[in-house]
This record gives C-alpha cells, sequence and structure tokens, in this order.
C-alpha cells in the first residue's frame, strides 16, 4: 500500500488490517498511551475546498503521531495560480513525507501520486472519499458487532460519498443497497468493480431507484447532502428531484428495529433527512466523525513509516 487514492485499490486484506489498526489507534488514544509512530515526518495537506472534519482530524491526528501537519490552501501556493500536478508533486515531495489532497478531479488526485515520490492520501474528490468510508464501517462494525453480511442501504445522491462505500461494503463482503434518483444513479465502472469485488468477498451491491426496495431490512441506513461541493447552482432542481429520498421516519420503519442512521456531514435537517433521524439515540454520526481521526491516523501510520518509495 503506497497511497489511498480510491478504496479499490486496496486489497481486502488490506482493507480489514487498517480498520483493524484504527481500533488499536483509538485505544491507545482513548488510554492516553502516547504513539508518536510518525515523530519528526510532515504532511502538507492541500485544500481546494472548504472542510471542518477532514482538516481538523487530518491535523489532529498528525499532532497525536508526533509529527507535523502542514496546511496548504489551494487558493494560496501556486498550484491556484495554474502552477502544473507535475511540479507541484515533484517540488513538494523535496519537502515532505507525505500529502493529502481534498480536490475536485480524481485525475489530479491520481497524478500527484504518480509524478511525486511520497505517499498521497485522497481527502476528498468529486468521485471518491475513502477516508470517509473506512470511518464509516468501523463505526457500523462497532454499533453492530460485525460488517460480513450486514445491510448498508444508501439513500439519495450517486456522489463520492456513495462510490466509497460501494467499494468498502464490497471489500468487507457486506450488502450494499443504493437507491438514487433517475439521473443521479452512481458511475457504472465504479458500480461494476464494486460488484467484482464483492463477488470474492461474499458481499452484494444492489442498485435501484427505489428508496424503500433499499432501505428494507437494512442494518444502517446512510444519506449524504443533495448539494455537493461544486454543485451549488444546481441546488433548487435537486431539492425539487431528490424529495422523496427523504430519510424520515416512514422510510426507516422499513429498516431493522435497531437500524442506525448514518451520515458523513455537513447534514442540512429537513432535507436528505428529518431532525427526528439524525437527532435521535439511534443516530451515529458523531462516532463517525470521530472515527475519521483513528482511521486516518491507521492510514497515515501505514503509508508513512516506512522509506519513501
Ligand atoms: N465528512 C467530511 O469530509 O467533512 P468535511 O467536509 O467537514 O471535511
Ligand atoms: N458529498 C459531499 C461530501 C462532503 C463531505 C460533498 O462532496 O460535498
Amino acid at each position: 500500500m503506497k497511497h489511498l487514492l480510491k478504496i479499490s485499490d486496496l486489497t481486502a486484506d488490506e482493507f480489514l488490517y487498517l480498520l483493524d489498526f484504527s481500533q488499536k489507534l483509538k485505544k491507545q488514544n482513548k488510554e492516553k498511551t502516547p504513539h508518536p509512530l510518525l515523530a519528526g515526518k510532515t504532511l502538507g495537506m492541500i485544500f481546494n475546498k472548504s472542510s471542518t472534519r477532514t482538516r481538523v482530524s487530518f491535523e489532529t491526528g498528525m499532532y497525536q503521531l508526533g509529527g507535523y501537519p502542514m496546511f496548504l490552501s489551494a487558493s494560496d501556493i501556486q498550484l491556484g495560480r495554474g502552477e502544473s500536478v507535475y511540479d507541484t508533486a515533484n517540488v513538494l515531495s523535496r519537502y515532505l513525507d507525505g500529502i493529502m489532497i481534498r480536490t475536485y478531479k480524481q485525475s489530479d488526485v491520481e497524478d500527484l501520486a504518480v509524478f511525486g515520490n511520497i505517499p498521497v492520501i485522497n481527502g476528498l474528490t468529486d468521485e471518491h472519499h475513502p477516508c470517509q468510508a473506512l470511518a464509516d464501517l468501523l463505526t457500523i462494525y462497532e454499533h453492530i458487532g460485525a460488517l460480513k453480511g450486514k445491510k448498508l442501504a444508501y439513500v439519495g445522491d450517486g456522489n463520492n460519498v456513495a462510490h466509497s462505500l460501494a467499494e468498502g461494503c464490497a471489500k468487507a463482503g457486506m450488502v450494499f443497497s443504493v437507491a438514487n434518483p433517475k439521473g443521479y444513479e452512481c458511475n457504472e465502472s465504479i458500480i461494476e468493480q464494486a460488484k467484482h469485488d464483492a463477488s470474492e468477498t461474499g458481499g452484494k451491491i444492489e442498485v435501484t431507484n427505489d428508496p424503500q426496495k433499499a432501505v428494507f431490512g437494512a442494518d444502517a441506513i446512510y444519506t449524504d447532502t443533495w448539494v455537493s461541493m461544486g454543485q451549488e447552482s444546481e441546488k433548487e432542481e435537486r431539492i425539487k428531484t431528490f424529495m422523496p429520498y427523504q430519510v424520515n421516519k416512514k422510510l426507516f420503519s422499513y429498516a431493522q428495529p435497531d437500524a442506525i442512521f448514518l451520515h458523513c456531514l455537513p447534514a442540512y435537517r429537513g432535507f436528505e433527512m428529518t431532525a427526528d433521524i439524525i437527532d435521535s439515540p439511534f443516530s451515529a454520526v458523531f462516532d463517525q466523525a470521530e472515527n475519521r481521526l483513528h482511521v486516518q491516523k491507521a492510514v497515515l501510520a501505514t503509508l508513512m513509516c516506512g522509506e519513501p518509495k
């Protein structure tokens, strides 16, 4: 494992190893046992989109691992003024031990990994959000006690978060059932790859336009904003299209009686879910947010402990 660009790049064993390592680091963190695995190492964090959780959890995580996190706003560095990804990757590789990047194009993240010689971590692109899926599956494991054979239903936009969850569920041998409105479905090739990966782990990927069908018998129900970063001009149209996909008490009643609710946050009450769902005792959204810290520390320590490639 040299980078974390998308979940489907990992083997099922690597994926499960990261979840296991995350639990160990979480325990050490709770017990206040120092774990300076990245002492003397520097992580550059390039942000080309807004963030609360990703920025704060990566920054805190590097600090807890004894390393140094460097925030790099894309609008402040020369990348934002047109310096090439090739030159940026080569220059940053001379200073840093790793790069976390949040940006629009997945290809920019992949290019950064190819052109540089230090580990690259995808902190969200238009297509993928791998750190989120790791945190989400750890949260499901903690709440439900198992992953294999459990059913996660995702209702809403077929976006970056949905893609990484499909890939993660495939690696973990879970059933991933996704319901999107027509025209807002997940990327077909990502779903095909996830179906292939699921066939090797005993998992299953189901795709529908019917939210009730997706949610039926689910152990966890997940939704995300209907308007992702960069789609602000489509807001009105999206709200109209997605309203039948709102996660509310009625939709929730089709899931298992002890099903949990998940959301990557930021959330918009009254839109993708009602307040009585996200603010209920069966909502695990803040556990998910916390687990971003622990899984990312596992990713950082796994990728950055060794010598550069
Ligand atoms: N879930 C998530 O990635 O949140 P931020 O956009 O706040 O980083
Ligand atoms: N789908 C959302 C996730 C935010 C963490 C977006 O891309 O804006």
